[in-house]
């Protein structure tokens, strides 16, 4: 952290010895892990330590990626509002910002699409591969294991120290996960699959993949096109999250990308995480419609429920993707017809501003709540929704994993614990217990 000033510190007596220490403060409020091992009660203690289940107060990164102002609900990839890209950029243009730091020329931007076009198809044994797994295996499932078992047919990607090599990978990953979202839910559903159309924009060759059936005269609508360019956006990247830690955790020991990112998308899989606009589609479906809210929300004011879709570890202000995701919704369903249950969300998201259980915990939609209503209203099944997030979190994680690799402070991802077991016992034999 070359930017911290040398005369901010943090002076600590430690009242077991006495002793005072003063410790550095980088970034007007940070302050490093390891220079509390200084703080010891005798030579031989092993020295001082942060306990923090959850990571909830543990920088464990620098990054110059994406900021989250959680408490004034502000979101910026590289610097730039959220609001302003999803207005005006596009999913493959955010991808360029994000993983090279500034907005492409359009000569670099052409590349670069041109870059991932090109790795669309997937080798044609991965649709052996597919058609081992069940008529009804999860699409997430199916997933995590095709991005693994990429790693085998790339095996230079195993060269993290090579820029060109890694430059490949995440050409190769940006450009396939939509076709293997695509064969995944033409296996669910026995269609034939469909392979890439070139041609066409990211956003619609995912939809081609997905829906076209018969001839080859499929387009899809331009709002829903754009739509899901926008929800790509706004999935795109969110700093320092489950799944994204995982990225850096399992990168840290410099696994290839793909064996990492097969981590990281079953991070993102959990109900808590990306998974909770399937969970919240669920729910609300479970509900049905507004007349059984009361007792719903009287389970959740219990703790017998979570309010699925609510709630955040950083915005303790409303999702600025959430209000986005709303507006969006009204363009859909403008082309789609009305999804059914948005009125049932609109009546949770209503009671949970004023209640006080949900005022006092700063509990918000956060970007679940509304985008599986679009989702479903587009056409896609419930349990695409959580690779529907994985499309566009691929390139933050990859992102944000180019940047580990490259960062001199970072090693291998390894913590430390606080041992409450046995203190050391003898072995008995079986027979003697
Ligand atoms: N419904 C009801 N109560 C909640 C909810 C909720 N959705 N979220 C948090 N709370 C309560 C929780 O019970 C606790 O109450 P108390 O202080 O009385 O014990 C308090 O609020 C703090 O919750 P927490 O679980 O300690 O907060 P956290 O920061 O560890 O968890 C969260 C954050 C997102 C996992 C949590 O809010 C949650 O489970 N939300 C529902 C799942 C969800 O929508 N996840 C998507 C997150 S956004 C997309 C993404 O990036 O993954």
């Amino acid at each position: 952290m070359p930017e911290n000033s040398p005369r901010s510190t943090l002076s600590v007596t430690d009242n077991r010895t006495g002793r005072q220490y003063e410790l550095d403060v980088l970034d007007g409020n940070v302050v490093r892990a390891m220079d509390l091992r200084q703080i010891k009660v005798s030579d031989g203690d092993f020295g001082m330590m942060a306990y923090d289940p959850g990571f909830t107060n543990t920088a464990f990164t620098t990054s110059r990626v994406t900021d989250v102002d959680g408490g004034r609900g502000v979101l910026e990839y590289r610097g730039y509002p959220i609001e302003q890209l999803a207005e005006r950029s596009t999913f493959l243009e955010v991808a360029y910002l994000l993983l090279k730091g500034e907005l492409p020329t359009q000569a670099q931007l052409d590349g670069f699409v041109r870059g991932v076009t090109f790795h669309t198809y997937v080798h044609e044994n991965v649709l052996t591969l597919i058609k081992g797994f069940r008529y009804d295996a999860h699409a997430m499932g199916m997933m995590i294991s095709l991005v693994a078992a990429l790693s085998t047919f790339y095996p230079e990607a195993k060269d993290v120290d090579d820029a060109d090599s890694r430059a490949a990978q995440i050409n190769r990953l940006v450009a396939k996960m939509p076709t293997l979202a695509a064969l995944t839910y033409r296996h669910h559903r026995g269609l034939p699959y469909i392979y890439p159309e070139n041609e066409l924009s990211y956003p619609a060759n995912f939809l081609n993949m997905l829906f076209r059936i018969g001839g080859r005269d499929y387009r899809p609508n331009p709002v829903l096109e754009r739509a899901l360019d926008v929800l790509f956006i706004l999935h795109a990247d969110h700093e320092q999250n489950c799944s994204t830690t995982a990225m850096r955790v399992i990168g840290s020991s410099r696994a290839d990308p793909f064996s990492a990112m097969a981590g990281a998308m079953a991070a993102l899989y959990g109900p808590l995480h990306g998974g909770a606009n399937e969970a919240v589609l669920r729910m609300l479906s479970e509900i049905g419609h507004t007349g059984n809210i009361p007792a719903f929300m009287e389970s959740v004011r219990k703790g017998e429920r979570r309010l699925m879709g609510f709630g955040h570890r950083v915005y303790k202000a409303y999702d600025p993707r959430a209000s986005i995701i709303k507006r969006t919704a009204e363009d859909v369903f403008a082309v789609t017809g009305r999804n059914p249950l948005l009125d049932v969300a609109l009546e949770l998201e209503k009671i949970a501003l004023q209640e006080e259980y949900f005022v006092k915990r700063h509990l918000y939609p956060n970007v679940d709540f509304y985008s599986g209503l679009i989702y479903q209203a587009m056409g896609f099944p419930v349990e695409l929704f959580p690779v529907l997030f994985a499309i566009p979190r691929t390139v933050g994680w990859l992102a944000q994993w180019e940047e580990m690799v490259q960062d001199p402070e970072q090693r291998i991802a390894r913590p430390r614990q606080v041992f409450k077991g046995c203190e050391p016992r003898d072995y008995v034999p079986v027979e003697s217990r």
